[in-house]
């Protein structure tokens, strides 16, 4: 499972590429408002940026509602970067505009989806990745990760080529869960990256090995 960065904080994007991990970035508009970004230029240039680190696909989310504005946008979009992956949520006019884009060799993350049957439309539509927010369907009490699981299968049953990349994810059970599930992609934000890495178990190894070491008057 590959693992992209959940977020449009440049910085933080800067300090996970840096650990080698990464092959991907995922924004959206409500993390895009959250670094301040307010307009379709800033978003254009903070995505230029994220591009120049990051060697792998960064998803940039449409706003329009409708099929005809979600392609306008896709296509513009498509030439901002060398590797634009058009995020676009899992509605009627986002199928729509799904086929569309991806017709015209477009690569397409269809977001917001939900269930298997999301899952399964898009596909036919072309999506190269569907997102299944996995931490919003546990805020309403159900288990998220089922849902990876049931599109992986319902994938690998029928040769489905899209991916599944796992969206939503809050904390590292998440991403471990999704792992196992078959997610062939998890985005993460940063602060679950950071806490995938520790573990108060290697950090008191280190000392001991390091403390031991320097007791023989080694340095
Ligand atoms: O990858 C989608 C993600 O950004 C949404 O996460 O925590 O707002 O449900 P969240």
């Amino acid at each position: 499972m590959k693992l992209f960065l959940d977020t449009a904080n440049i910085g933080d994007i800067r300090n996970g590429v840096r650990l080698g991990v990464i092959s991907g970035v995922t924004t959206n508009p409500s993390l895009a408002a959250a670094e301040g970004i307010g307009s379709a230029e800033s978003y254009k240039s903070a995505v230029r940026e994220i591009s120049e680190m990051v060697d792998g696909p960064i998803s940039v989310e449409v706003v329009s509602l409708d099929a005809k504005g979600m392609i306008a946008e896709g296509r513009d979009i498509a030439g901002w970067i060398p590797n634009p992956w058009v995020k676009i949520p899992s509605t009627a006019d986002g199928f729509e505009a799904i086929s569309v884009l991806t017709s015209e060799g477009i690569n397409v993350n269809q977001t917001l989806c939900f269930s298997v049957n999301q899952a399964l439309l898009g596909a036919q539509a072309g999506s190269t990745a569907v997102s299944p927010f996995i931490g919003r369907l546990d805020d309403i009490g159900l288990q998220g990760v089922d849902l990876i699981r049931d599109i992986v299968s319902v994938y690998e049953k029928h040769k489905i080529e899209t991916k599944v990349l796992a969206a939503s994810i809050r904390h590292t059970l998440h991403c471990t869960l999704a792992a196992q599930a078959g997610a062939h992609i998890a985005t993460v934000p940063y602060k679950v990256l950071l806490q995938m890495v520790n573990h108060p178990l290697t950090d008191s190894g280190v000392a001991r090995f390091k403390a031991d070491w320097d007791k023989t008057g080694n340095s």
